[in-house]
């Protein structure tokens, strides 16, 4: 037997009790005579005593001889100690050690094990193994499996069947690239990995299964941010024989469910938003409504003076910042200098300060006057003592921008508190979404969507205004989930995939299989998919999912301790036929 306990178990009702504990040297104290010993593992830390009066001269200086993260098994009495830890579970007691095996020595690790590390993230990266072991992220690890857990334990409930769908397949286009993997039984050809289980997942609905969901890696070649990972985990759900609000109604019981069951946080109904709606109140799709700071358009209280910044402008928008009168004209400069950055790409902007008595004071006073300023604080809801910005230009982008403004400012005034829950669905979704650069138009959510009743006729005439029964979950200003209703027809899905731009041949070739199954007697079906890293990340009041991912990937898509991606030997090539270009 490795261990009576673990190191995080003895407490004073175990005083006097013979027991064996197993685990890592966090740290030793040597004061001579006496050396204490701390030691960790999963569950905890207990201290140990080696004491010159009570301890063999061998076995003190066995204990002398450890270093930190030593692999060791002690037997010893668990006694009182004389300075309790009131901070420690295991403070009230420390084992007087009788006997002591070193199971495994260490190397001086090149960070501290400890709450707060010297170690920089690259370095905590190289030797996660090592990171693993401190508390934070092993923590961050035990929270991800209790969500995991719930998810499960719901889904069962409520009759989902977690079905295991293949990773070798055809590409499955959610928007972003592939990560292809090639054939060497099939010469020249090669797999996709899933960028999600989609097609899988409404085929097991024409299959019968009815209910099913599935805790999966997804693949997305893309470029990465706090955020994005290139391997990443879904819950992925599909049902079928419903409507939009059944699909709703189920992930929001499971949201709130997780709410209440991880965080113990009751949460009523929650909101819902059109898309347009999000657009044009937040700047974005995903909006952060644990604050207001709402956008007031306001074209038609600044496009008729002589401001031509403002009259050329497709949208003038403004936002007013809770107390920012406050800040002084080198803080607003600041600012300024913040939207004109290339990441959010404003070429100006515009302030209005709203004074304590009343009256304004803006930086464009030549063109208006208090009263067309009251009017500016009307549509942006600001009160005396806030600060109005206004950006304008083009609408896409003007919104971006001051997105992006209002969340900076919100995250500066802490109005982004991590504790406090703010789901939101947001419905209605474009169903396609016009690529600037091309000019062509692409699927918003991926090209399985069902338009809205009665708007497939607007595909030819008017394509960005049909809107989809397509959804997204949205949690504290993050994405945390998205769905639609499905095409289940072969007619309307060869229209569709028409209309993104696909030949006959080519959506026969990438669908036929799905488009096939259709004319099986497919059912009406839809369904969505969680990010799991991004909910466990938010849940865990965070936003980075790096530090929910046992093993992740760097910015540049590298696992630096196993050193991925890397070349293959010659030989491994031959063998798949593929030649590189620098082999040439
Ligand atoms: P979608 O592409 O919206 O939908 O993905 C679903 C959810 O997955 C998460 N997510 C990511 N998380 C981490 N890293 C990434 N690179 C990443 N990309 C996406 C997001 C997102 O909301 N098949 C559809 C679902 C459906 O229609 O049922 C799909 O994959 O939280």
């Amino acid at each position: 037997m490795y261990r009576s306990h673990s190191c995080g178990e003895l407490r004073a009702s175990h005083i006097n009790k013979e027991v064996t504990l197993a685990g890592w040297v966090q740290k030793t104290r040597d004061k001579g005579f006496m050396i204490w010993v701390d030691l960790r593992d999963r569950y905890g830390i207990t201290q140990l005593i080696f004491d010159e009066e009570r301890t063999e001269k061998v076995l003190m200086e066995q204990a002398k001889s450890l270093g930190r993260e030593f692999v060791i098994q002690v037997i010893g009495t668990v006694i009182e100690r004389t300075s309790k830890n009131p901070k420690m579970t295991t403070g009230d007691v420390e084992v007087l050690v009788s006997k002591l095996t070193i199971l495994n020595s260490s190397l001086t690790p090149p960070f501290t094990i400890e709450d707060d590390t010297d170690g920089g993230e690259d370095l905590r990266m190289k030797y996660r193994y090592l990171d693993i072991r401190r508390t934070p992220v092993r923590e961050n690890l035990i929270f991800r499996h209790k969500v995991t857990m719930e998810v499960r334990k719901y889904l069962s409930n409520e009759g989902f069947i977690e079905v295991e769908t293949p990773y070798l397949i055809k590409s499955t286009p959610e928007g972003a690239r592939d990560f292809v993997v090639p054939s060497r039984m099939n010469k020249g050809e090669f797999y996709a990995l899933p960028q999600s289980p989609q097609t899988f997942k409404q085929l097991l609905m024409v299959g019968g299964m009815d209910k099913y969901f599935q805790i999966v890696k997804c693949f997305r070649d893309e470029d990465l941010r706090a955020d994005r990972q290139p391997e990443f985990t879904q819950i992925d759900c599909e049902m079928a024989f419903i409507e939009q609000e059944d699909i709703l109604n189920i992930f929001e019981g499971m949201t709130r469910h997780l709410l209440k069951e991880i965080n113990g946080v009751e949460i009523g109904e929650f909101p819902r938003m059109l898309y347009d709606d999000a657009m044009r109140l937040y700047g974005n799709d995903k909006p952060d409504i644990r604050f207001g700071m709402q956008f007031g358009e306001l074209n038609d209280v600044t496009q008729h003076k002589d401001f031509k910044v403002f009259n050329d402008a497709e949208l003038v928008v403004g936002i007013a910042v809770p107390g920012g009168n406050a800040y002084s004209r080198k803080e607003i400069d600041k600012l300024i200098k913040w939207v004109k950055r290339p990441q959010v790409g404003a070429l100006g902007m515009i302030y209005a300060r709203c004074n304590e008595d009343g009256s304004y004071k803006s930086s464009v006073d030549k063109f208006y006057d208090q009263e067309d300023l009251a009017k500016w604080a009307e549509k942006t809801n600001a009160k005396a003592g806030d600060l109005i910005c206004v950006l304008s230009g083009e609408t896409n982008k003007v919104r971006a921008q001051l997105s992006a403004l209002r969340m900076e400012l919100a995250e500066r005034l802490g109005l982004r508190n991590p504790k406090v829950f703010a789901p939101l669905w947001v419905i209605d979704f474009p169903l396609l979404e016009l690529d600037e650069e091309t000019g062509h138009y692409h699927a918003m959510h991926h090209p399985f969507t069902s338009p809205k009743p009665g708007q497939m006729e607007l595909l030819d005439t008017n394509p960005g205004e049909v809107k989809a029964n397509a959804y997204d979950l949205v949690l504290n200003g993050n994405e945390i989930g998205g769905g639609s209703i499905r095409i289940h027809d072969k007619a309307t899905q060869a229209i569709m995939l028409k209309h993104l731009g696909f030949s006959d041949e080519d959506a026969k070739a990438q669908f036929g299989f799905l488009m096939d199954a259709f004319e099986y007697g497919a059912p009406p079906h839809g369904g969505l998919a969680f990010g799991l890293d991004r909910l466990v990340a938010i849940l865990g009041g965070q936003e980075t999912i790096r530090d929910f991912i046992a093993f992740p990937k760097n910015n540049s898509g590298r696992d630096v301790m196993i050193d991925a991606p890397a070349p293959i030997d010659d030989e491994q090539l031959k063998e798949l036929s593929i030649t590189l270009d620098n082999k040439i």
